[in-house]
């Protein structure tokens, strides 16, 4: 063994040993990614007849697996020199990928359940369909990190992560909702980057095109699953609801993008930018199936955002800190999150009358 080779192995055994990856993707905080269950049966009963020109369309197209080789490693994949990278733009970037990967392999886990638990034959076809491509999503983040000597134990999370149950309405909110940001997110990652290639510091992000179309489709079932009966989004308690999640995944993504500021800084992305131009896609192909509408422009909106992300940093220091002064920044943050989420949640919302043809194409 060479010289060389030995200072390489021992930075890549350093890089393992500070970051247990797979600890971070088990950990369920408030922030981090989350593994849901549900009522499966109730899933199961849904009659997709009221939809099932368009929905026949959709199956048919994700039926046809366009991205079936998308997801591997080619010639444009640059080697990484993960030792040689900014520490800290490191730890971000391997702190971004685990929660990308999270999140996709919690929409597999969830999907491939219900696949198994169902018998109605267009429900267990569509989440079949959709694990396959989550799974592929998730394993493709996992290679990025295995070459950092950091993959996550995804066997491992599937059995040691917390699950949370949400009645079926809610699963249809949030995950519709997170499908829809994915596109977003990922899509406007790769415009910056197509006009800015010099900042791409990682290959991973030359896949995000054709990746964020699995995400679209994947929201269209979800719109779709939500037209097949107008009470889940059209009756008064539930468009408070569909308000509240608009806030809840709106501010967590609000707090959590900003926490990477040498990730955001390397993409020469601004976070502020970033997050509402993300928040500006995703209501406009929201109004799709969601009557409601955050006023994203309200002048009270950011600067509450930026409230609960003060909080939030309260909140950490408190952990952190222990003892009464830790807990006392605790519950003074805690209720100061509170408070602008209420704010938040009680601004004006902007109504949509909904459109007759649900279905739309990928357009940004
Ligand atoms: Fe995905
Ligand atoms: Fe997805």
């Amino acid at each position: 063994m060479n010289m060389h080779a030995t200072t390489h192995d021992e930075l890549h055994a350093e890089i393992s040993d500070r970051f247990d990856t797979t600890a971070m993707a088990t950990d369920t905080t408030l922030l981090n990614p989350r593994f849901y269950t549900t009522d499966f049966d109730e899933l199961d009963r849904i009659d997709v007849s009221p939809v099932r020109q368009d929905w026949d369309v959709l199956l048919d197209q994700m039926r046809s697996d366009p991205n079936k080789g998308h997801f591997k490693k080619n010639a444009d994949w640059d080697k990484i020199d993960w030792e040689g990278m900014d520490p800290e733009l490191r730890a971000e970037f391997i702190d971004f990928l685990v929660s990308s990967c999270t999140a996709e392999f919690s929409g597999c886990v969830l999907y491939k359940e219900m696949k198994r638990r169902g018998s109605n034959p267009d429900i267990c076809e569509l989440f079949s369909l959709m694990s396959r491509d989550e799974a592929r999503h998730a394993g493709f983040i996992n290679d990025a990190l295995r070459e950092a000597g950091v993959a996550v134990n995804l066997g491992f999370l599937t059995k040691a992560k917390k699950y949370t149950y949400f009645r079926p309405k809610f699963i249809y909110y949030a995950t519709y909702l997170s499908e829809k940001i994915g596109y977003a997110r990922y899509i406007t990652i790769y415009r910056h980057l197509e006009a800015n290639p010099e900042q791409r510091f990682h290959p991973i992000f030359k896949w995000f095109k054709e990746w964020c179309n699995d995400e679209f489709s994947h929201g269209e079932a979800f719109a779709l699953l939500m037209r097949t009966d107008p009470k889940i989004t059209e009756s008064f308690v539930n468009k408070l609801w569909i308000r509240f999640f608009l806030v809840a995944v709106y501010s967590t993504m609000w707090v959590r993008d900003h926490a990477r500021v040498h990730f955001h800084n390397a993409l020469g992305v601004d976070i502020d930018w970033y997050d509402q131009e993300v928040f500006r896609k995703t209501s406009a192909i929201a109004r799709q199936v969601f009557p409601v509408e955050l006023d994203i422009d309200h002048p009270a909106w950011i600067p509450n955002l930026k409230r609960i992300e003060r909080a939030f940093r309260k909140i950490e220091a408190g952990h952190a800190r222990g003892g009464f002064g830790g807990w006392l920044s605790k519950v003074t943050g805690g209720a100061q999150a509170g408070l602008a989420f209420l704010r938040l949640y009680t601004l004006p919302v902007r109504k949509n009358e909904l459109p007759a043809s649900v279905r739309l194409q990928p357009m940004y």
